[in-house]
């Protein structure tokens, strides 16, 4: 990818709001390990004035003019020995390192070697393969491209593949833990294939998902995602008031995003959808939703989730709140 790409697939994977999800002080020290054009590493120092950034890439392509808060080592090999401090960094950020590293143990280790105790390593990754919802890239050129392509990559010592599984596995063999954030990727692929498949002419769709970029989160009990979602006033049909039938359209879109995280093979579709509204949800501020797995039976996935917002005086209260049920259609 050349540098403007790379910046455009940067802003698709991470929006510019944001930047970091990782917990961290005002003036926290942050590492961007193969910053590439170093895009990040300049919006999270402008974004957190208190904040000292610092990129690293083997390429030396990013720019002079950059905030007093952000520098960086080019050209600087992150597999090579580190000479930049242990207990050192409250953020260790990576994004899209798949492909770039030898040894993701060893690379892992370091992280945690550098972290000041309660420090955060954040690692943002697209999975590439090549997909699509009825199964017809499987036996095409660019289905056998991808083969190829990985393969070269793997005989490169580099794979790029990547599997969350995996990574989960490797991390906790590194000493990390609590709560092991991932980041949806696989979702973030889905909702730009969702994006690409709608007619340009329908503002009001494109409108609605573009302020979602989920969170996903998991653990051996649970699949979830979180998102913060802005509902803008001209898609309401009362001011000040966002119009319940968005609140469902994102939720629904929010569970089956949820299924496919569970299962990318198989397709979920709605069966029922409950909600309960409890307050009015105001447009134009950041709304949590949150959606999770509550049973799987077979085929049928029970779910259930909330819109929250905040209310001045009482704190983080629930707004609505929903139940669904999605079926995996069978496969023939
Ligand atoms: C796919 S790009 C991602 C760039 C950036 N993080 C982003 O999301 O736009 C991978 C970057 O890692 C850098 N890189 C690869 N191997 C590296 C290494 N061993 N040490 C430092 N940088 C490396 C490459 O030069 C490239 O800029």
């Amino acid at each position: 990818m050349d540098e403007r790409t790379t910046d455009i697939a940067e802003e698709s994977i991470c929006g510019r709001d944001g930047l970091l999800y990782a917990p961290h002080p005002s003036n926290a020290r942050v590492l961007d390990l193969g910053c590439g054009t170093g895009i990040w590493a300049v919006d999270v120092a402008n974004k957190y004035p208190e904040a000292f950034v610092i990129g690293v890439d083997l390429a030396e392509i990013q720019p002079f003019n950059r905030p007093q808060n952000c520098d960086f080592y080019a050209p600087r090999d992150f597999e090579d020995r580190w000479a930049l401090g242990e207990d050192h960094w409250d953020v260790i950020h990576m994004q899209m390192g798949c492909g770039s590293v030898s040894s993701w143990p060893s690379l892992y280790r370091r992280v945690f070697m550098h972290l000041r105790p309660g420090g955060w390593f954040e690692q943002v990754e697209i999975d590439f393969t090549p997909r699509c919802e009825d199964g017809s890239l499987v036996h095409t050129s660019m289905h056998k491209w991808y083969q190829w392509f990985q393969e070269a990559m793997e005989m490169s010592w580099r794979p790029i593949g990547h599997s969350v599984k995996a990574t989960v596995s490797i991390l906790e063999n590194q000493g990390y833990s609590g709560d092991l954030v991932r980041f949806g990727a696989s979702v973030n692929a889905l909702t730009t294939i969702l994006k690409e498949d709608i007619n340009p002419r329908d503002a009001m769709t494109i409108s609605l998902i573009s302020e979602y970029k989920p969170l996903f989160q998991s653990s051996d009990k649970e699949w979830a995602l979180k998102a913060e979602i802005i509902i803008h006033q001209h898609l309401c049909y009362h001011e000040g008031k966002a119009h319940g039938g968005i609140l469902a359209f994102l939720l629904d879109h929010m569970f089956a995003d949820c299924c496919a995280l569970m299962d990318r093979n198989r397709r979920a579709v709605t069966a029922d959808l409950k909600l309960s509204y409890i307050r009015p949800v105001s447009p134009n501020l950041p709304t949590s939703f949150h959606v999770w797995v509550a049973k799987v039976e077979g085929r049928k996935i029970q779910m259930a989730g909330t819109v929250s917002l905040i209310d001045r005086e009482l704190g983080e209260v629930v707004a609505v709140k929903a139940e669904a049920l999605f079926i995996f259609l069978a496969t023939s």
